[in-house]
């Protein structure tokens, strides 16, 4: 932990109330949980474990390391697996699959818990926030400890002190917030690389998507405890930051005094120690031709962006509540292109919206030609209750639907092995990030346009950056040869 996190945590005086303020009130009920957590360790004769699994995005992610800082905060270790004496999933519910996910691992754990009764199960995140998903929960799920929504994870510390105390399951669902809560301890996955959340929530309401329901409204921190966050981040030996936020381009709208995400861009470059910046996700609407400009000057921002299209089909986009069209989709493109020749893009595309025809399906196979995508990550359109999409009048047939998901995807693997192979040869900057699992004679490496590369190597290239050589293509990765340090 980190040692600012641990000298707040020892200041602690459990003989007070707890304090009304947050986070204050947070460290209370760590100092609290210790105890417990302490107790327990003398009954298993052995430090309890923890273990989080993430079902969702990198927010999603993101959070999951929020909670294991609290975790190891009390006196848990990691566990390597499910088998821990705290388990606590972190769900999403995008898709109906995410959702069936869960559902099915729940019974698992319920099988492990049956033979070891002191463990405790926690679920959070989006799925939580569905009211049926409580309902069904409460009905059935009586083996699960404790149970919290995505507007409250951070008094994830005082629900976990009351699921001590509690012998029912601990509900805590709320249906929205305003409330931005900083500087609780964070357990980061990679010590060379962060996620950073910008903003909370989402107020586009795609017809299709679960996500404002479930995340509420749009919340951006304030561009002070962002950069204090990565100037932590960057003295504690991080190089990349990705910057988190369901739609970035809209950061800081709200904010008094307003500011763009451009400008916030500008002064997260200047951040010493850090060398890379990413972000995720663009909004084409908001995607000013001021972000342009500083991306097409930066020195640290990766040659990488990830631009959802949804549909090429202007109707459908229409439909979906995308508010741009094909053309200014194509025209957005081109003008990115223009300013960052090098520029890798990516993207996410959604086949078999209510009312999508045939022509429809031809429109985005179109917008994927004309523009090339590098990567293209594309999902069966699934039903969210709740959502206008779900309501919608013709539903695709599934037969009709999976053709075209299969056409689809054939093309945007086409076009990503050529780009890819389009690359071979050429000398590029690599953040390493990890010895190879399969082959611990390399390491795994990621270039500034998101691309992969295996190349001899040791672990301790972790976390550097080196000037690689991409010698061969492998489809949509590269095995290549170290050439030199990059500092
Ligand atoms: N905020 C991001 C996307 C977050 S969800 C954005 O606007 O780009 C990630 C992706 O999941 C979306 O881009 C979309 O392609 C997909 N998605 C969202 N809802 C979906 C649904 N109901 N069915 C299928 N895919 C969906
Ligand atoms: Fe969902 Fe649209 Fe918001 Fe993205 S911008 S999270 S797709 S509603
Ligand atoms: Fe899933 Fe929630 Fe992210 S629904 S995609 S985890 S914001």
């Amino acid at each position: 932990m980190d040692r600012i996190y641990a000298e707040r945590l020892g200041q602690v005086d459990l003989k007070q109330p707890a304090p009304q303020t947050e986070p204050e009130r947070q460290y209370y009920f760590m100092a609290e949980c210790r105890q417990y957590v302490q107790g327990l360790e003398q009954e298993l004769g052995r430090r309890p474990t923890f273990f989080t699994q993430t079902f969702g995005c990198q927010m999603n992610a993101r959070d999951s390391e929020k909670l294991s800082g609290i975790l190891q905060a009390v006196g848990y270790a990691q566990a390597g697996s499910e088998e821990a004496d705290f388990v606590i999933y972190n769900t999403c519910t995008v898709r109906e699959n995410a959702n069936n996910k869960v559902w099915g691992r729940l019974g698992y754990l319920n099988a492990y818990k049956k033979r070891h009764p002191h463990m405790k199960i926690a679920l959070c995140g989006c799925m939580m926030q569905e009211p049926e998903v409580i309902e069904r929960l409460r009905k059935s799920y009586p083996f699960v400890n404790l149970v919290f929504g995505t507007h409250n994870i951070y008094k994830f510390a005082e629900l976990l002190s009351l699921s001590f105390k509690q012998k029912d399951t601990v509900f805590d669902i709320w249906k929205d917030t305003s409330q931005i809560v900083e500087d609780l301890p964070i357990e980061r996955k990679y010590p060379f690389k962060s996620g950073v959340n910008i903003m909370f929530g989402c107020n586009n309401f795609c017809s299709y998507c679960i996500v404002p329901y479930v995340r509420g409204r749009e919340r951006s921190r304030k561009p002070e405890d962002i950069i204090r966050e990565i100037q932590r981040l960057a003295a504690d030996g991080v190089a990349e930051v990705m910057l988190l936020g369901q739609n970035v381009n809209s950061y800081g709208k709200n904010l008094e005094p307003s500011i763009t995400f451009a400008q916030l861009l500008q002064e997260v470059e200047k951040i010493e120690g850090i060398s890379r910046i990413r972000f995720m996700t663009s909004h084409p609407k908001d995607l000013s031709d001021g972000l342009i400009a500083v991306m097409a000057k930066s020195a640290k921002i990766c040659k990488h962006l990830h631009l959802p299209l949804q549909s090429g089909s202007s109707r459908i986009l229409k439909e979906m509540n995308r508010r741009y069209d094909k053309e200014q989709y194509l025209s957005l493109v081109e003008r990115i292109r223009q300013a960052v020749p090098d520029i890798a893009l990516t993207t996410d595309i959604i086949v078999g919206f209510p009312g999508e025809t045939e022509e429809d399906f031809q429109e985005t196979l179109d917008v994927v030609r004309q523009v090339r995508y590098e990567s293209a990550f594309t999902f069966i359109y699934s039903k969210r209750t709740g959502t206008p999409a779900a309501a919608m009048e013709g539903q695709v047939p599934e037969e009709a639907v999976k053709d075209r998901f299969d056409r689809l995807l054939k093309e945007v693997q086409r076009i990503a092995s050529e780009k890819a192979n389009a690359l071979a040869g050429r000398k590029e900057p690599v953040l390493v990030e990890e010895v190879n699992a399969q082959d611990p004679r390399l390491v795994t490496g990621r270039l500034s346009n998101n691309y992969v590369v295996h190349f001899p190597g040791d672990a301790g290239m972790v976390g550097k950056i080196v000037d690689v050589k991409l010698e061969e293509c492998r489809g949509f990765y590269f095995y290549g040869r170290h050439l030199c340090t990059h500092i």
